[in-house]
């Protein structure tokens, strides 16, 4: 299982700090949350940090998008240096274009879930997809309880995928820890992505490398 911790839970006051974490840790991505307090009641990351992180680190930046008509500024955050981005099915009336617009540009696409949020309607646009990051918490905020409904919905799409003939990578996003990992693992979820479990640790880089570990021997 790859692990992406979330910067959002780090000390926002040391990014570089969070980054490096990432790298002695060994993480396979780094995965920010930029929302833009109408999506989601809360304000965290924009275009110029983007930009600034992709400096300061080889690692690929997996970037969510918790916003309102995240066409209006596509283009911007597709050269801000992200490797991966993923917007949300609620918030893009146009999901297939979007979809298509991301992948044109050489960056990996994906369809981001609320908890409430069917699994089934991303049926149509699996061909255009190459992950999905499913919530198991309500977008907004780290630090939130693990919606345990998730491992369903994980189970759900992994066999609608096969069933579709997709291969579709499935990320999960929100209370991960290692209570909860090793569940995720078995039910077929292929990247973790983990903020306060891994900076809120007494040493955040031994957590990664631990997560990592239990997921390895599940
Ligand atoms: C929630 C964010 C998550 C969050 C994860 O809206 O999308 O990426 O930062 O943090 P934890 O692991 O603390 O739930
Ligand atoms: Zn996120």
């Amino acid at each position: 299982m790859r692990i992406a911790p979330s910067i959002l839970a780090a000390d926002l006051a040391d990014l570089s700090g969070a980054l490096e974490i990432c790298e002695r840790g060994g993480a396979d991505l780094v995965h920010v949350d930029v929302m833009d307090g109408h999506f989601v009641p809360n304000l965290t990351f924009g275009i110029p940090v983007l930009r600034a992180l992709a400096r300061r680190t080889h690692l690929p930046l997996d970037v969510h998008l918790m916003v309102e008509r995240p066409a209006t500024l596509l283009d911007e955050y597709l050269s801000a240096g992200a490797a991966r981005v993923a917007i949300h099915w609620e918030a893009e009336p146009h999901l297939d274009r979007t979809l298509e617009r991301i992948r044109k540009a050489g960056v990996a696409a994906g369809v981001a879930i609320n908890p409430a949020t069917p699994i089934e309607l991303l049926v149509d646009s699996f061909h255009r997809l190459d992950y999905v990051l499913l919530m198991s918490v309500n977008p907004g905020f780290s630090g939130q309880a693990f919606l345990p409904h998730i491992l369903g919905k994980a189970r759900r799409l992994r066999a609608l995928a096969a069933e579709q003939g997709a291969t579709l990578e499935i990320a999960v996003d929100g209370g991960v820890d290692r209570s909860n990992l090793k569940q995720l693992a078995a039910a077929g979820v292929d990247t973790a992505i983990v903020g306060t479990a891994v900076y809120g640790a007494p040493e955040p880089t031994l957590a990664i490398a631990e997560l990592r570990r239990l997921t390895e021997n599940a």
